[in-house]
């Protein structure tokens, strides 16, 4: 939620800042602005609207150097407006930020600023910590009576801090120290590219790749001074940091769209590979389980957890539903999925034998991160199930599971979903062959989880089937999406991808709980998608079918390969190829996902970067 990028060193700053800025176009693109030292002032160039309307506007009005920073917003405060797009200035311009986060008492130091005399030219919380930070520049330069110096700036930008309650994760130029950038961040992440005689600011590592592949994650409370040829870090209460460099192992062509029109169908793709990258390496076949290296518990300790808490947001969070069949079935360990945002504020009974599971592909989500640390906070060890390695939780969490997907950029989730449910049935394989699961029973598991990337493969085929079915019902408006058991929480998922991408109202519901309140919506303007494939209680879920059809209601079935009854019955059929119940989440989210990517194009929406959203929420 909102991208920040930063650049000092030789190369001219505002094609590496309006690059950084398309990489982290996902977080947030309602606007975006640059910040450009110049001789005796800062030049700061921002609009309204996507990254490429600021290119042109760059385009029109050049400013050039070699040090700057930038900034694309989700708006929290304040419309999207070009005076409301960041970067800010402070004072009179002595200095410019640019800010991911939310300052809460902005209100209070917006109004005791406006008495000392400062005039606000935004509605944002961000315009509050410039002028707070000019304020104390002022302040430390009186004191001193000198012009203000790297240290001078170092202390505003401290006592500002000191100050601010919220979360922050903030850049800022100075006009008196040109050739300097301070980084500071507490909730919102932060992260250094290191090269030689250049330096790199961003809120994650896309915009790095390409340049450099050494980076400093900056933890919370950490501030860091970066000079062309220098990065000094300091903890705000314990002082000087030795700043530990790590690798990148990110290339380009993972960013990149190569032949596909949209990042979300080049993720759909990718799936057979992001699935074998989930499973790689995670087999024992001589034990029948899985191998799960990085939860830092003991074998002992594990067999003692009585109880699973699965916390996430979103999407991750209906991976996590699946994760509790999978465990309840598989481990016998009760199981509960909590929103992350609800288990923050909550006090459930959590004991030690309970293990808390964060589930989330960017790392960084608000909510998830505040339930993890509440659990932390309670002594409860926090694992997490994650994708993007260094993020937040990644390194906060007390152990994990990397998914190994790759980068997501398309905002709504694809290739992370799948990839967390096949870490999901690793988890739950795993702590089963601890408990009651059989060695024969662990074998077969892992035979079919072996065959998935090859299944996914074929589910892919529906490809064009599905474009047809998406053409005829792209203008209706309300859907309902139905299945039960494993394929419930799918229902879930493709309502909510229809939604996010295509902006059509979509319910997912148990399929039997229909009756209880949704089939009082059936008609024949409201087509439901059944996921019914063969196995579990098929047959009543197709009864359900059967009384949509009774009420007029188009229906389209996700079904299995040649079964004829619900070919019978339905209006459309999308085919799957048979798996286990268990696995169905994985090959009946396949036509879901292209459902909703096609009719959100036919609708002529922006699939990658649907309205309102942003990729990583990183408020609350
Ligand atoms: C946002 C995204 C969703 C995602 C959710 C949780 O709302 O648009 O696609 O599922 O955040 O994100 P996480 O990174 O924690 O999985």
């Amino acid at each position: 939620m909102c991208g920040i990028v930063g650049y000092i060193g030789f190369r001219s700053v505002s094609d590496v800042l309006l690059e950084g800025l398309h990489r982290l176009e996902y977080r947030g693109y309602d606007s975006a602005g640059i910040a450009v030292m110049q001789e005796d002032h800062i030049a700061v160039r921002k609009r309204a609207g996507r990254v490429n309307e600021l290119s042109q506007a760059v385009k029109l009005h050049p400013v050039e150097s070699k040090v700057g920073i930038g900034h694309t917003r989700w708006a929290t405060h304040g419309e999207t407006t070009d005076e409301n797009s960041h970067p800010h200035l402070g004072g009179n311009g002595e200095v410019a930020i640019v800010h991911n986060g939310v300052i809460e008492n902005y209100d209070s130091l917006r109004n005791q600023l406006m008495e000392m005399g400062y005039v606000f030219k935004s509605q944002t919380d961000t315009e509050v910590v410039a002028h707070l930070i000019a304020h104390h520049l002022a302040e430390q330069t009186r004191l001193d009576s000198e012009e203000p110096c790297v240290a001078t700036c170092l202390r505003a930008i401290e006592l500002t801090l000191d100050r601010l309650k919220g979360t922050f994760g903030i850049c800022a130029l100075f006009q008196s120290c040109p050739e300097t950038i301070i980084a500071a961040r507490s909730g919102s992440p932060l992260v250094i590219g290191v090269g030689k005689d250049e330096f790199f600011l961003a809120s994650d590592a896309s915009p790095l790749i390409g340049y450099t592949s050494d980076v400093v994650y900056l933890a919370d409370n950490e501030i860091a001074v970066l000079e062309p040829n220098s990065m000094k870090i300091a903890h705000r209460t314990t002082g000087s940091v030795q700043p530990s460099i790590q690798t990148l192992d990110q290339v380009s062509a993972d960013i990149e769209l190569g032949d596909f029109p949209h990042y979300m169908l080049k993720e759909i793709f990718e799936q057979p590979q992001s699935i074998a990258n989930a499973l790689r390496g995670r087999f024992d076949d001589g034990e029948g389980t899985a191998v799960i290296g990085g939860l830092n518990l003991t074998a002992q300790q594990l067999r003692t957890i009585d109880r699973v808490v699965l916390t996430a947001c979103g999407t991750s969070w209906h991976a996590g539903l699946v994760g509790e069949y999978l465990l309840e079935e598989f481990a016998r360990l009760p199981t509960e999925v909590e929103y992350a945002s609800e288990l923050r504020y909550r006090n459930p009974p959590i004991t030690d034998r309970t293990l808390v599971f964060s589930i989330t592909q960017s790392g960084e989500t608000a909510d998830t991160l505040a339930a993890m640390r509440e659990c932390k906070r309670k002594g409860h060890p926090t694992l997490a199930i994650c994708n993007v390695v260094g993020s937040t939780i990644a390194r906060e969490a007390d152990g994990g599971i990397y998914l190994h997907a790759g980068p997501e950029i398309g905002v709504a989730s694809t290739k992370a979903f799948t990839s967390q449910v096949t870490v999901l049935t690793l988890l739950a394989l795993y702590l089963g062959r601890m408990r009651h699961l059989s060695y024969p029973a662990g074998k077969r598991i892992i035979k079919q989880l072996k065959m998935m990337p090859e299944k996914i493969e074929e589910a892919l085929k529906c490809h064009e089937q599905v474009q047809e079915i998406a053409d005829k019902y792209s203008q209706f408006n309300n859907f309902l999406y139905l299945g039960r058991l494993y394929n419930f929480p799918v229902a879930l998922e493709g309502a909510l991808k229809l939604k996010e991408i295509s902006y059509i109202h979509a319910e997912g519901y148990p399929a039997a709980e229909m009756k209880h309140g949704p089939i009082a919506l059936v008609d024949e303007q409201t087509p439901s998608f059944f996921i019914v494939p063969r196995g579990g209680i098929q047959p009543k879920v197709i009864s359900n079918m059967e009384e949509v059809k009774a009420r007029k209601g188009p229906v389209i079935a996700v079904a299995t390969e040649g079964d004829r009854e619900v070919e019978r019955i339905a209006d459309d059929v999308i085919t799957v190829p048979d798996v286990e119940d268990y696995l169905q989440p994985l090959v009946c989210s396949i036509p879901l996902q292209l459902f909703s990517y096609h009719v959100a194009l036919l609708r002529g929406c922006n699939v990658d970067r649907p309205r309102n959203l942003a990729k990583s929420v990183t408020v609350e």
